[in-house]
């Protein structure tokens, strides 16, 4: 069912200075932070070359990573994300093996305009997984 990995998502407590971390120290290609409002969250992403890392941070005070930041204040790994090919045969599957969708279990427009979906970590060994159609 899954395909390449997307991204890995890293929630970090200052944007700035990770972009340095990943940029002059790593020496990595880095882009400039994007402010996406609808979903809570300011990112900049490392591009790598088979995949890219998400440095994100929270944006507003009902940003879906808050919590997250608040018990992880050092920063973590938030998410990794997986392609799949059809989102909404990948959710059936899924559901017919037993498997928990976070929310209503209907595919929502991803922080890449894409359609995704996130899987319930205590079913995968406590990784948050979000799947993109791709
Ligand atoms: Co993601």
């Amino acid at each position: 069912m899954i395909g390449n990995l997307n991204h890995v998502a890293i929630v970090v407590p200052n944007l700035e200075k990770a972009k340095f971390k990943y940029e002059g120290i790593l020496g990595a290609t880095v882009s400039g932070i994007e402010h996406l409002e609808d979903h809570g969250v300011s990112i900049i992403f490392v591009k790598l070359g088979n995949t890219k890392i998400e440095l994100m941070h929270p944006l507003g005070d009902k940003s879906p990573i808050k919590k997250f930041l608040e018990k992880n204040p050092n920063g973590a790994i938030h998410h990794v994300c997986y392609e799949v090919k059809n989102i909404k045969n990948s959710i059936k599957l899924l559901q017919k093996k037993g498997i928990e969708i976070i929310g209503d279990s209907s595919p929502s427009i991803g922080a890449h305009g894409k359609p995704v979906v996130f899987l319930k970590p205590k079913q995968f060994d406590g990784t948050l997984i979000e799947l993109e159609e791709v």
